[in-house]
């Protein structure tokens, strides 16, 4: 292996800690402590671990937390209620409502009834339109942090050649459109992309977010490329015994490394930033709505 290690863990605790300072600055001077709610409609297993690890390092950092766990058959009405008691309590500087949401609500109704101010998922559709058009705006945690990994391992990302594979709304668009924001070149590559290995192998930065297993061998990065695994899969590990899992990113992880310049682990690469991007978007949500 010759790829430097990009440390997610080691660069979220360093947000943290300064999420943390703040806070505690804000709160002996202003009296403000910043809240977060965090609704979650169901029971989908892996949403329930990421609310709890949302809700525990909240409160790490000095914030209040605020979960609404909501029954899987809630009724649209009674959500949009929650965002709009929400949007009006001055308690609460920032909104997350945990996707995927049950079939029968409107994934886009409800994002769009989160006040923008606290949409600290950067899903409402005018902060999208502020990223898109270069203006000051709530960003989605997950790009945040991966944006953060690279100017923190590269310094400056300017005239580099860029390609995200996947066009998701949460993570391929606006990674795209943040690293247009730090002057890179950026290709979005997609499941229908003609020739990808060739268009992969050409890039100086590679931001995988497709959420297939492995699916970016060794031999489609150029020599020296930075690459920023997003993917969280779960796969067979027989030799880990009968019936064991791992996780995996969308990187096959051993081959990359032995070309790319550096590269994040999965786990321990993006997935610890995400959340972290989440608290400091809490944090400045709360100083905007406070002046
Ligand atoms: N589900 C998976 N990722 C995310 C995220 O970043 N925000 C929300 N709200 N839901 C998610």
């Amino acid at each position: 292996m010759s790829a430097q290690i990009i440390d997610g863990k080691a660069f979220a605790a360093t947000v943290r800690e300064k999420v943390a300072a703040h806070v505690t600055r804000i709160k002996d001077e202003n009296g403000i402590t910043p809240g977060l709610a965090v609704v979650l409609v169901g029971e989908d297993p892996a949403s329930q671990v990421y609310v709890r690890s949302k809700g525990k390092q909240t409160i790490e950092v000095g914030m209040n937390s605020y979960e609404h766990k909501l029954d899987a058959d809630t009724s649209e009405a009674t959500l949009l209620a929650l965002i709009d008691k929400l949007n009006n309590d001055p308690e609460v500087h920032g909104i997350l409502v945990q996707l995927p949401l049950p079939g029968h609500l409107n994934e886009d109704l409800v994002i769009n009834s989160i006040d923008p101010a606290k949409d600290v998922d950067g899903f409402h559709i005018s902060n999208v339109g502020l990223l898109g058009t270069g203006q000051k705006s709530m960003v989605p945690c997950t790009p945040l942090g991966c944006l953060m990994m690279l100017r923190g391992h590269l310094g400056s990302l300017s005239g580099l050649d860029a390609v995200v594979i996947g066009r998701s709304n949460i993570v391929g668009k606006p990674m795209a459109q943040l690293l247009l924001g730090d002057s890179c070149t950026v290709t979005i590559a997609h499941s229908r992309t003609k020739d990808l290995p060739d268009v992969v192998r050409r890039a100086d930065i590679v931001v995988a977010a497709v959420g297939r297993a492995e699916m970016v061998p060794g031999d489609w990065i150029k020599p020296g490329a930075t690459v920023i695994d997003v993917g969280i899969n779960r796969i067979d590990a027989p030799e880990k015994g009968e019936g064991k899992t791992r996780l995996v990113g969308d990187v096959h992880f051993d081959s990359a490394a032995k070309v790319a310049g550096a590269i994040t682990p999965v786990p321990g690469g993006v997935g610890p930033m995400t959340i972290a991007c989440l608290l400091a978007n809490t944090l400045t949500a709360c100083c905007r709505a406070n002046g």
